[in-house]
């Protein structure tokens, strides 16, 4: 079996989505969305929530508006409301609230010298980060605010990749999102999606959850030659 172009079996930098992947947020941010959308009478289902994670705010308000024309004054106004609900959630976030597994995995990681990051499109996850005390488990931190000022012919993983100082190849991304993974897979990285299968087709790794996870195991899996690793059924390419 051929060698897959550029990833290294040394994995030295993994990059760590929040909402949905350190906590569930992603279940606020859906809640949040699901407010708004039941006030403003638009439809709102599972299917819906899914497109939404990891995809801004804006766009996914033009996401969730479809064919409703608004103003951007109204735009900015319902885009705001969206944020004050996800925020009043977020008030209540403790270091209860994060993942099972998430803090094993980073132990074991940065115990073998791996490089880490919390990188997410979110200008709320340092709020997140900070709510559940993991702020300062990683060596970089980039979030929705940050996006902003950086070149924007690279993606927010490349980008990280450059902070971390690991080659695009050496790094792993953990994501929840098809965005995510579609976008880590950009980046020439690797790529662990955690949650449905189906939503994570293109991930290198799929798992329901990171509980239990052994971390040389899932470094085996994600190994350019690896014979076996959990994945997506009925995906062709990975
Ligand atoms: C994450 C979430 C999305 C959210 C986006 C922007 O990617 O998965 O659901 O829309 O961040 O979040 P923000 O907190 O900036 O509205
Ligand atoms: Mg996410």
């Amino acid at each position: 079996m051929s060698r897959r172009r550029g990833l290294t079996d040394s994995v030295r930098g993994f990059i760590f989505d929040v909402d949905g992947v350190i906590a569930d947020t992603a279940v606020l941010h859906t809640a949040a969305w699901r407010r708004l959308a039941a006030e403003e009478g638009l439809p709102f289902d599972e299917n819906l929530a899914d497109q939404l994670r990891g995809v801004s705010r804006s766009e996914s308000l033009r996401i969730l508006l479809g064919d409703v024309k608004v103003s951007p004054e109204r735009f900015e106004e319902l885009a705001a409301r969206k944020n004050s609900y996800y925020g009043e959630c977020l008030s209540s976030l403790t270091e209860a609230d994060v993942l099972p597994g998430v803090r094993s995995l980073m132990d074991a990681l940065s115990s073998r010298g791996v490089r880490i990051a919390a990188v997410s499109v979110s200008r709320n996850a340092r709020t997140v980060l900070i709510h559940t005390r993991m702020i300062d488990a990683f060596d970089i931190v980039i979030d929705g605010n940050d996006l902003p000022r950086f070149n924007p012919t690279l993606n927010r993983f490349q980008h990280a990749a450059r902070l971390l100082r690991v080659e695009p190849g050496a790094c792993v991304v953990v994501e929840d999102s098809a965005t995510g993974v579609a976008a880590a897979r950009a980046a020439g990285m690797r790529s662990v999606g955690i949650g449905d299968a189906d939503r994570l087709c293109v991930a290198t790794v799929a798992v329901d959850s990171l509980r239990d996870i052994d971390a040389a195991r899932l470094l085996t899996w994600l190994s350019p030659n690896a014979r076996h690793r959990p994945s997506a059924a009925f995906c062709s390419s990975r």
